[in-house]
């Protein structure tokens, strides 16, 4: 399965990023649409912060929210006691549905982690969609929409050639290009194609509450800190405690958190 997604532990994952993709959830289904008795497929559904929000925004027919990682299902599969929710595993980039199953078709902070191709996924999210059905994305700006993220990427880059080489890999990656991710909608032959920004804010309550899910290893940066040594993270994290609080007591501090949303109607034949 084409991705690069580091789920290790859901309690980290909700952490590190649920609790703020939950915050991006209601945001997303204002740009993606959704209506009453509608037929929905997920893709990348993770401990379910897009899922639950869906369920809650509209009373639709049926949702259908898959990830393959069995951690992040099980976690999800707690939460949910929704019949019209089906929790299942399964490849973004290898759809087990047939043509035009569903209505509309969302994802949300998946498609830069699927590599090398998140065409394929675009591309399956738009055959197991109906002419006239939605597809839509989002994901977080990395390279400039994220300074909570850079922040870690920079500073580790200051002090580590090999952080350097993985905020290249990872927020250096084609599709957070400018135009990349409408064209990307355009190949795909989708058409009434809208790209936009949407925002939210991260509100930390200390240093530790920013620091600690990075630590824990779940995700790309938390990745890259389990690699290091007992001294280098303990050199990582002083200097990252400075840029955190910048000369001020500990305590808390808010950024702001920019994804980039598309969305695209599939075509009548
Ligand atoms: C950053 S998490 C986002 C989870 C959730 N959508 C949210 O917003 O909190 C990325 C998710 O995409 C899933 N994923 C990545 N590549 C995938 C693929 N090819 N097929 C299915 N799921 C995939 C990962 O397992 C992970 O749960």
């Amino acid at each position: 399965m084409p991705s690069m997604f580091n789920a290790r532990d859901a309690d980290n994952y909700e952490r590190l990023m649920g609790r703020w993709s939950r915050r991006l959830a209601p945001l997303f289904i204002d740009h993606a649409g959704i209506t009453a008795g509608e037929n929905v497929i997920e893709v990348g559904c993770g401990t379910g912060s897009l899922t639950f929000a869906l369920l809650q925004r509209a009373a639709l027919a049926r949702l259908t929210a898959i990830d393959h990682s069995e951690i992040y299902l099980a976690a999800a599969k707690a939460k949910n006691n929704d019949p019209r929710i089906s929790l299942e595993r399964g490849d973004g980039c290898a759809l087990h549905f047939p043509d035009a199953s569903f209505d509309r078709a969302l994802s949300m902070l998946v498609l830069p982690s699927v590599l090398p191709e998140p065409e394929l996924m675009v591309a399956e999210m738009r055959r197991v969609t109906r002419p006239g059905g939605v597809v839509a994305a989002a994901f977080w700006d990395s390279p400039g929409g994220s300074p909570s993220q850079r922040m870690l990427w920079d500073t580790a880059a200051a002090l580590d050639e090999a952080a350097a080489e993985a905020r290249d890999r990872t927020v250096g990656r084609p599709i957070y290009m400018p135009g990349a991710l409408a064209r990307m909608w355009a190949e795909a032959g989708l058409v009434e194609i809208d790209q936009r920004s949407l925002m939210i804010r991260m509100d930390f309550a200390n240093f530790a509450d920013y620091w600690q899910p990075f630590a824990s290893g779940e995700g790309a940066l938390g990745a890259y800190v389990v690699t290091l040594s007992d001294g280098a993270r303990d050199r990582l994290e002083h200097y990252l405690r400075s840029a955190y609080l910048t000369g001020r007591a500990d305590g808390a501090r808010s950024f702001v958190a920019v994804a980039l949303s598309c969305r695209g109607v599939v075509p009548e034949a």
